[in-house]
């Protein structure tokens, strides 16, 4: 199975991604667009593994105070355009212990240095101009392992477990 540890996002960030979206839509910028239920950003791509037990106790071993997360801007890889996110230091300490817990048991993962996006478009037609997408923002309180297949239709992701930060270290 195909798996990665993403945060799953909540729905004032969905609405503000997907607004961007049908900005881009409404520009006549065709391509391949995330499905609302498919929004996430990911902190590492483990990939093709026998099964989830490892990745997921992984996963259950790491600690992180809630932290807020703010959208901004619009990036792109070649013809993929995704959203960033706002510099943050807690997110980067997140996913460095999410790698840091897969690497101790010896779960393989994508060690290509952590750049939070969030796709919003992949093959598009054309480049979206002037495209904003609004500062949203999220607590961010769960980090999530999900397993990807590829359904007849696109990509499906299904949410195998949810961990929740740990409130004792309560940030501000
Ligand atoms: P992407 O959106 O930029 O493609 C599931 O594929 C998630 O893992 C996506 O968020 C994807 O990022 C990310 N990812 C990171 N490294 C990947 C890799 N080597 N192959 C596929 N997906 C990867």
């Amino acid at each position: 199975m195909r798996l990665f540890i993403a945060l799953a996002l909540p729905p004032e960030l969905k609405s503000a991604l997907t607004d961007a979206q049908r900005a881009m839509a409404a520009q006549g910028v065709k391509g391949n667009y995330s499905p609302e239920e498919n929004l996430h950003l990911t902190l590492a791509f483990i990939g093709e593994v026998p099964d989830a037990q490892a990745a997921a106790e992984a996963l259950e071993a790491v600690s992180f105070a809630p932290f807020p997360l703010t959208l901004r801007g619009l990036g792109r890889f070649d013809d993929s355009f995704w959203a960033g996110v706002e510099p943050s230091p807690a997110l980067d300490a997140l996913a460095r212990r999410v790698r840091r817990a897969l690497a101790k048991r010896g779960v393989p993962f994508d060690r290509k240095r952590f750049a939070p996006h969030i796709t919003l478009l992949r093959r598009a037609s054309k480049d979206p101009a002037g495209i904003a997408v609004a500062p949203a923002r999220m607590r961010v309180e769960t980090v999530s392992l999900f397993r990807s297949d590829r359904g007849k239709t696109g990509m499906r992701y299904t949410e195998l477990l949810r961990v929740p930060a740990d409130r004792t270290e309560e940030d501000a």
